[in-house]
C-alpha cells in the first residue's frame, strides 16, 4: 500500500516508518526541515519536505496513498500565541481540507486519551474537537482515532524537581493505578490497524503498563538510585503557579493543571470501559531510560 505519515523521524512515526517498510509497504514521510531528507531515505522511505499547515502541499502529497496517519505536533502546545489549542483546531481543518481534495479514502488520527469529553480534561479537550472536526468528513471516508494514554516520555518532565527538591511534585497523586504508554507500542499498533480492515468511525486506547503515582516513584527512584524518592501532591494553585513562573503559555498551564486534576476524576472514564490489551514496553524497562537521561541532565 502507499501509505503517507505526519510526525517525521519522530518518537511513533520512525518506528512505525520503519515496521511498514519491513512488511512492503510503499511509505512517504513528511517533515519540515529539508536536512531530514537523507535520514528519511535511509530508512528506505520518500520525504515529503513542507508545512502541515500547508494545504496545498498536503493535498499534493495524500494524492494516491491509500492510508495516510495523521497526528498533531506537541510543539504547539509550548508556543506563546494566546491559545495554542486554536493551532490544532486549525491544523485539523486543514487535514480534513487535504484528505477531502486529494480523495484518500482512510484515516489513522492520533488522538489522545481524554478525547471522550470536552468537559473536566484540560488541555485534552483540544483532542477532543480536533476528532469533531475530522468526524464531519463525508462517511466514504473512514477514520481510526488512536487514543494513547499519557507517554513515558512525560516522566522527563519530573527530572527537574527531583534534581531541585529530591522529590516528584505534581498535583495528583496517591495509590490508584493509571496506565502508561511507549511510542513504541502505539507505532505497533498502528501498523496493524493500516493492515487491517476499515470501517466507518472507530475508537482504539493504547496503553503499555499500569502503575500509580506511588509505584512509578519507587521504580523510577530505584532505577537513578534513589530508592527512597516520593511523589509528592501540592495544591492546583501551587502546580500552576510552578509551569507560570517556568514561562509556559498561561493557557497551556491551566490546561496542564486541570488535565493532572482529571486523573483522579474523569480522564479514565471511556478508557476503563475499552480497556485495551496491555503492550510490550513495561514501566521496568521504561525506567532504564529516564536513568539515562537523568544522569546526562
Ligand atoms: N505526550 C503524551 O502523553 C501524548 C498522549 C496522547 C497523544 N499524544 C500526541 O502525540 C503527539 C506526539 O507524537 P510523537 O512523540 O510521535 O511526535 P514527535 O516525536 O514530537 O514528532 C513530531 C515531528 O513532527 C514534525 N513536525 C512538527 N511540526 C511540523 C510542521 N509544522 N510541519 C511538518 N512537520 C512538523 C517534527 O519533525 P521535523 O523537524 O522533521 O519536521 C517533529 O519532530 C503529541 O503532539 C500529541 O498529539 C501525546
Amino acid at each position: 500500500m502507499k501509505i503517507v505519515l505526519t510526525g517525521s523521524l519522530g518518537h511513533i512515526s520512525k518506528p512505525l516508518a520503519i515496521t511498514l517498510i519491513e512488511k512492503g509497504h510503499d511509505v512517504t514521510v513528511i517533515s519540515s526541515q529539508e536536512e531530514r531528507s537523507t535520514a528519511i531515505e535511509a530508512i528506505g522511505a520518500t520525504p515529503a519536505i513542507g508545512q502541515l499547515y500547508d494545504t496545498s502541499f498536503l493535498t499534493e502529497t495524500f494524492m494516491s496513498a491509500d492510508v495516510v496517519y495523521l497526528m498533531q505536533p506537541p510543539g504547539i502546545y509550548f508556543d506563546k500565541t494566546p491559545d495554542p489549542r486554536m493551532s490544532w483546531t486549525h491544523l485539523a481543518n486543514v487535514y480534513a481540507e487535504a484528505v477531502h481534495d486529494s480523495g484518500v479514502k482512510k484515516i489513522i488520527h492520533l488522538s489522545s486519551i481524554g478525547a471522550h469529553t470536552d468537559t473536566g480534561v484540560g488541555m485534552l479537550a483540544a483532542h477532543h474537537k480536533v476528532e469533531s472536526v475530522l468526524k464531519e468528513l463525508p462517511p466514504a471516508v473512514s477514520i481510526k482515532f488512536m487514543r494513547p494514554v499519557g507517554f513515558y516520555y512525560n516522566m522527563f518532565a519530573f527530572i527537574p524537581a527531583i534534581k531541585a527538591q529530591g522529590a516528584i511534585i505534581q498535583n495528583y497523586g496517591g495509590d490508584l493505578q493509571e496506565p502508561w504508554v511507549s511510542p513504541l507500542d502505539i507505532a505497533a499498533v498502528i501498523a496493524d490497524e493500516i493492515e487491517a480492515p476499515f470501517e466507518g468511525r472507530a475508537v482504539r486506547y493504547i496503553a503499555s503498563d499500569e502503575a500509580s503515582p506511588n509505584v512509578v516513584a519507587k521504580i523510577l527512584g530505584k532505577a537513578i538510585g534513589m530508592p527512597e524518592l516520593k511523589w509528592k501532591v501540592v495544591s492546583d494553585e501551587d502546580f500552576l503557579n510552578g509551569l507560570l513562573s517556568n514561562g509556559i503559555n498561561a493557557n497551556t498551564a491551566k490546561g496542564l493543571t486541570e488535565m493532572n486534576a482529571a486523573r483522579m476524576k474523569n480522564l479514565y472514564d471511556d478508557y476503563n470501559k475499552h480497556k485495551p490489551e496491555a503492550g510490550k514496553v513495561k514501566l521496568e524497562a521504561f525506567a532504564k531510560d529516564f536513568a539515562e537521561v537523568y544522569s546526562r541532565s
